[in-house]
């Protein structure tokens, strides 16, 4: 296979008709380099090296296309007022990816190699990071099997591979969730706290039959009673009932998002009790008969911060309130992502760009 260095590293001009960042999206333009590095059984990890992203095939063969053998994370850059590009909590995602990949029986990367392969990513592909405020530069680090042989056993080849999409900084949203009593998305036991495939291909009907029935996204709610809320489609989800605010607890069954913990984090910084606990369907109805419920949002890092309007399951509609929180919460968390302050400065991590002159 060849692993070209991508000519004009650095210095490659964005095409002229380049789109404003507002209409990027998220993840239709893709970066045209993909960063990556190889594990052997044998040998390890073996160096980094960049390619042309169709340079990179995945055998149709392999555990990672056959059984799922494939996890992932997903993290963003962004610029500061200065120019400057960093990473957002990284070194957090690249624990999770470890904890994923251990889950699967898969090699895990160390966080140095992670750290290496994003750094590079952003760097080959600096141009694509949009303006400061106007949104971000969004990796896709995948750790997959690619040994070319068919068999049900951990694989001998597995490759960490980055690609990168730039996309528009989101809006805040308001959504309306369909809460699915029948479908499930993950058990006690499974492998619901891995980010991995097997996952998403769990959930996409439910997504559809929430879109069907004229909801936004789907809530997923607890394998066992159907009553309990787990987490929506891409966000995890928080709660205000009273004074406090809650979201579910990591019971191996949810992600353990990054962004959850940064919005715990911040909650408790402005002082607001928050708790990690169970929440269910008819506490929350009760909450509401009681004029008790207060506002509700799902995070992750696509989104950032989304609205919760109401949460249904076709015969119960709770509907909430918007007290502010969320509004709140949105803004400050864009300000630390794209270093509009000093607070929480250690979660982002500089990516240093050689200009051309270098
Ligand atoms: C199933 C699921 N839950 C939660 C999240 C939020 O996680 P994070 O905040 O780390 O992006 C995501 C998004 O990555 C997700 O796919």
């Amino acid at each position: 296979m060849m692993h070209t260095q991508p000519p004009g590293l650095y210095e490659a001009a964005l095409p002229e008709d380049w789109p404003q960042p507002e209409a990027l999206g998220f993840g239709q333009i893709l970066g045209p380099y993909l960063v990556h590095a190889q594990h052997c059984a044998e040998s390890g990890w073996h160096a980094p090296s960049v390619s042309a992203r169709a340079a990179l095939p995945v055998p149709m063969a392999s555990a990672g296309l056959q059984y799922g053998f494939s996890v992932f994370e997903g993290l963003k850059a962004y610029r500061d007022a200065s120019d400057r590009i960093h990473l957002f909590r990284p070194r957090d995602h690249a624990r999770r990816l470890q904890h994923s990949a251990q889950r699967l029986v898969m090699p895990e990367p160390t966080e140095e190699l992670f750290m290496t392969l994003c750094q590079l990513a952003v760097q080959v592909h600096a141009r694509y990071v949009p303006p400061h405020g106007r949104g971000s530069l969004y990796l896709r680090p995948t750790l997959y099997a690619e040994e070319d042989a068919l068999g049900f056993r951990p694989a001998s080849r597995h490759r960490l591979a980055v690609a990168v999409t730039p996309c528009s900084d989101p809006v805040l949203r308001h959504n309306r969730l369909w809460a699915e009593t029948e479908l499930i998305r993950a058990a006690p036991g499974g492998i619901g706290a891995a980010k991995t495939g097997g996952n998403y291909a769990a959930g996409i009907a439910g997504q559809q039959r929430a879109r069907q029935k004229g909801y936004d996204d789907v809530i997923w709610l607890d394998a066992l009673t159907h009553r309990e809320l787990a987490e929506a489609g891409t966000m995890n989800v928080f709660v205000q009932i009273g004074n406090e605010v809650l979201t579910p607890p990591l019971d191996g069954t949810i992600l353990p998002g990054i962004t959850r913990d940064s919005v715990l984090r911040l909650l408790r910084t402005e002082g607001v009790p928050v708790s990690e606990h169970r929440i269910s369907l008819d506490e929350l109805a009760a909450a509401g008969m009681a004029g008790q419920l207060g506002t509700a949002f799902g995070v992750g890092t696509a989104a950032r911060l989304t609205m919760i309007d109401e949460i249904s399951d076709g015969s119960t509609a709770i509907r909430f309130r918007d007290t502010g929180l969320a509004t709140r919460l949105y803004d400050k968390l864009k300000q630390v992502q794209e270093g509009a302050t000093h607070a929480l400065r250690e979660w982002r991590v500089a990516v240093p760009v050689p200009s051309s002159a270098d």
